[in-house]
Formats: C-alpha cells, sequence, structure tokens
C-alpha cells in the first residue's frame, strides 16, 4: 500500500496506522477528509478486507465516501449512524491545548459536525502542523454564496477589534470559479498570521449572519497522534 515514501508521506501514513488502534470491531467510525485521513481510510479499509473487521463509516465529504467504499468500508449517513464511537481526521495546524484549525480541504462544516457527534476525536498529523499559537495557516469560513461579499467586509470590520495580527480576507478558487463545498457555500480564507482568543475568534465569527462554520475546532479533539518523517510516533 505504501511503497517508496516521501518523509511528509512517511509521517502521515504512520500517524494514520497508529490511530487505527482506536477502532474496535463493531464501531461506526467518523472518516475525515484530506491526505493524511486518506492513509486512515486505506488502513481501515485493509483491516475490514483482510481482517474482517466490522464497522460503519460515516465520511466527512463526498471524495472521503467515494474513497471509503472503494476499499470496501461500509459507509453510511451520520443520521443512520446517530452517534460515532470515534472519528479520525486531518488538521492544518494544533496547539498544545489540542485546538485545531482545520478545512485546508473545504470539508470543515461536516467534519465539525461529524467530530461533534463523536464519543471522541482523534486527529492524525504529520508533526509540521504542530504550532505555539494558531493562525500561520490562513482560517477557513464558510459563508454563504449569498451576498458574500458583505459577509466578507463584515467579517474584516470585526477583525479590526480581534486579538489577531493580520487581517486580510481571500475567497477561495477552484480555477476561475469560486470553490464550493458539499454543501454548496463558498470558503474565505483569513490571513490571520496568529490567533491571540482563538475561542473568543470562533463565537463570534459564528454570530454573522452569512457564516455557516469557521475551521476552529476548540475542545473538540481529544488526542493528536503525530507522526515523524523517520517513522516515529507520538500521542498528544
Ligand atoms: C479538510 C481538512 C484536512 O484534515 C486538513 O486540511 C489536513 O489535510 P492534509 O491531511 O491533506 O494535510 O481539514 O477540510
Amino acid at each position: 500500500m505504501t511503497g517508496e515514501l516521501s518523509p511528509i508521506d512517511k509521517a502521515k501514513f504512520v500517524a494514520a496506522k497508529r490511530a487505527t488502534d482506536y477502532v474496535e470491531d463493531g464501531m461506526r467510525v467518523g472518516l475525515g477528509t484530506g491526505s493524511t485521513a486518506a492513509w486512515m481510510v486505506r488502513c481501515l479499509g485493509e483491516m475490514v478486507r483482510e481482517q474482517g473487521l466490522r464497522i460503519k463509516g460515516v465520511p466527512t465529504s463526498t471524495r472521503t465516501a467515494q474513497l471509503a467504499q472503494d476499499v470496501g468500508i461500509e459507509v453510511v449517513s451520520l443520521d443512520a449512524a446517530k452517534w460515532l464511537d470515534v472519528t479520525i481526521d486531518g488538521a492544518d495546524e494544533f496547539d498544545g491545548n489540542l485546538n485545531l484549525i482545520k478545512g485546508g480541504g473545504g470539508a470543515l462544516l461536516q467534519e465539525k459536525i461529524v467530530a461533534t457527534a463523536s464519543d471522541q476525536m482523534i486527529v492524525i498529523a504529520d508533526v509540521g502542523k504542530e504550532v505555539e499559537t494558531l493562525g500561520a495557516f490562513p482560517l477557513p469560513v464558510e459563508v454563504v454564496p449569498f451576498g458574500w461579499q458583505t459577509t466578507q467586509a463584515l467579517i474584516e470590520e470585526t477583525l479590526v477589534s480581534m486579538d489577531v495580527l493580520g487581517r486580510s480576507t481571500t475567497l477561495r478558487m477552484n480555477g476561475a470559479a469560486p470553490f464550493m463545498t458539499d454543501e454548496g457555500n463558498h470558503i474565505l480564507d483569513l490571513h490571520l498570521k496568529r490567533i491571540g482568543d482563538a475561542r473568543q475568534l470562533a463565537m463570534v465569527l459564528n454570530q454573522m449572519p452569512g457564516v455557516v462554520e469557521n475551521g476552529l475546532f476548540i475542545d473538540i479533539c481529544d488526542a493528536v497522534v503525530v507522526g515523524f518523517g523517520d517513522g516515529r510516533v507520538e500521542v498528544r
């Protein structure tokens, strides 16, 4: 499954593989989105096919749903599963309090809904995602297409009074067209550089009309499985 991997892919793979230890027979499992989560889905698929592991997977994006089906995992909707035992997902940044920035792949809304509906959220990441303070990675915010420029202006105005360093925002594009999420929304990326009070920012953003959800995951993650390019794994 792995062949010859670059150090970064090896780090992602070993974190993903170790995180499958959290999955037991009969569990309902939230399946994250992104390149690291894709390794985890492939590992779980191998366990289903070769060890007879029986799980129900709830994917956080159409991409992950397709991959899960391709590797032999039974896919069910969140509403069918109702509640999940564990969700395993990647992240763009994590800090010492296990707070996260997510949404680099544009799936933050479904990822947050699924993680919140789980007994445990386990994040898998290469060590390069570990930061002292969140914010170097642009913060994704999912907004409805109607009046998105007005929502963008409101966000930029509000950032002036927040504990952040940068204030510029950009509409995420997919070639010449705005990126569309699975829910038919757009993503604004907030270039904040340093987020002093992530909890407050997350609350303020979600109070704005036009904002559907933001990529700050505060007090949602239970553990981060960190992979290194030399094959080591540490759990935070
Ligand atoms: C998708 C996400 C991903 O988990 C995040 O972007 C990390 O991706 P990768 O594992 O490819 O670095 O939040 O919305």
